[in-house]
């Protein structure tokens, strides 16, 4: 091949190249952080503190509905995720204004415009005066939380 051939085909690979390297889009999606405040389609809404660096975590929790006869209040929880891109998680919610406390099991995932969504499964137990009450004693449910903050 002439050295001027050899020169042109060089220049059309490396500005090819160059032009599909900047225009592909990411294959990875970005990472999901469980930090923030929440909000689920009950109404609740939950704020996460800062992780530590086992991954363990706390917050608080408002929750839009009660099974109980109660006023609602502001409710501590506690709770730990893996690592990961899309980590799981779990936490558990110890409710101030009732005798009943949830744990709630999930996945955080990040969709590739960015935004993050929560999706959880909870058991809620209550506490039932007797043993032959226990059978009616736990609940269980799905919620999905989008960020608020
Ligand atoms: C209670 O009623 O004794 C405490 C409040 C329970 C609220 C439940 S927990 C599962 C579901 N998801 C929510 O955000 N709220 C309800």
């Amino acid at each position: 091949m002439a050295p001027t051939a050899c020169l042109l085909l060089c220049l059309c690979l490396f500005l090819g190249g160059g032009r599909a390297r900047t225009t592909e889009a990411p294959k990875t999606p970005g990472k999901c952080h469980l930090e923030g405040t929440w909000v689920n389609e009950l109404g609740s809404r939950m704020s996460i503190s800062a992780l530590d660096g086992e991954g363990r975590f706390s917050g608080s929790y408002l929750t839009g509905v009660t099974a109980s006869q109660n006023p609602i209040r502001t409710s501590g929880l506690t709770g730990a995720q893996r690592q990961g891109a899309q980590p799981t998680f779990g936490f558990t919610v110890l409710w101030s204004f009732s005798d009943s406390m949830t744990v709630f099991v999930g996945q955080c995932f990040v969709s590739e415009s960015g935004e993050e969504t929560l999706e959880t499964t909870w058991l809620l137990r209550e506490t039932v005066p007797s043993h032959s009450e226990d059978w009616k004693a736990t609940r269980v449910g799905t919620n999905t939380f989008l960020r608020l903050k």
